[in-house]
């Protein structure tokens, strides 16, 4: 992600929203359409009852766009695949706070590979819970539906957790961009962004819209 622009509202279309079969034409119509970042949903089919898409994908379509890779590793194991995400192409990757391993250390793990880190949590999970290691962070995510799946409806109650979350950040002195995913549309955006969202991951309110540019500008506000 643009780190020079941390303080913009930014919108990331989700990868997985598009039509596989031709990924690159997809890339670019929403690339054209004013996309800030790629948000690429990688699922084990353990973490989450489902399986995405992997590192070759991220290879191949590393050739075919400038937009930055803002990878969320839904696995189990992400401190096994760390490096090989760097290699694939991503600028960032994005843990969840419920994974079976030292947070403190995968996020070291990921800034000293030269990688930007990012940590979430399941909307079922207590935000202060990620609290402790903000000052590791260069974004925060909070879900705002269960992972696993595209498609599914926004959880407005997650709000509160973006304003809890955006009061800690004030209170601990930093800059910290709250990214939000899940069933964002240009309907629910203006809610988030008035809670502290600054970043907003898009998936089939632009893949799906007739126009996405006018999608992007609208959820962007
Ligand atoms: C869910 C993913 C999301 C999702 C977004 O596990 O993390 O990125 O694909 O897609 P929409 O916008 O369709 O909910
Ligand atoms: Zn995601």
């Amino acid at each position: 992600m643009p780190t020079s622009k941390t303080a913009a509202i930014q919108v990331a279309p989700s990868l997985l929203a598009a039509n596989f079969s031709r990924l690159a034409e997809e890339i670019q119509r929403i690339e054209a359409a004013g996309a800030d970042f790629l948000h690429l949903d990688i699922m084990d089919g353990h973490f989450v009852p489902n399986i995405s898409f992997g590192l070759p994908v991220i290879q191949a379509i590393r050739q075919v766009t400038h937009l930055k890779f803002d990878v969320h590793l839904m696995l189990s194991q992400p401190q096994d695949y760390l490096e090989a995400f760097r290699q694939a192409g991503a600028d960032s990757l994005t843990v969840h706070v419920e994974v079976d391993a030292n947070i403190g250390t995968l996020l070291d793990q990921i800034h000293s590979i030269g990688l930007e880190c990012g940590l979430t949590l399941n909307p079922k999970t207590p935000i202060d819970l990620i609290f402790p290691y903000l000052n590791q962070l260069n974004l925060a995510l909070v879900m705002s539906v269960e992972p696993g799946f595209g498609g599914q409806s926004f959880m407005p109650e997650v709000l509160n957790k973006v304003k809890a979350l955006r009061q800690e950040i004030i209170h601990q002195k930093l800059d910290l961009p709250i990214q939000i995913d899940g069933g964002i549309t240009p309907d629910n955006a203006s809610l988030c962004r008035a809670a502290g969202v600054r970043w907003l991951v898009a998936g089939s309110s632009v893949f799906g819209a007739s126009d996405p540019a006018a999608t992007i500008a609208a959820i962007r506000g």
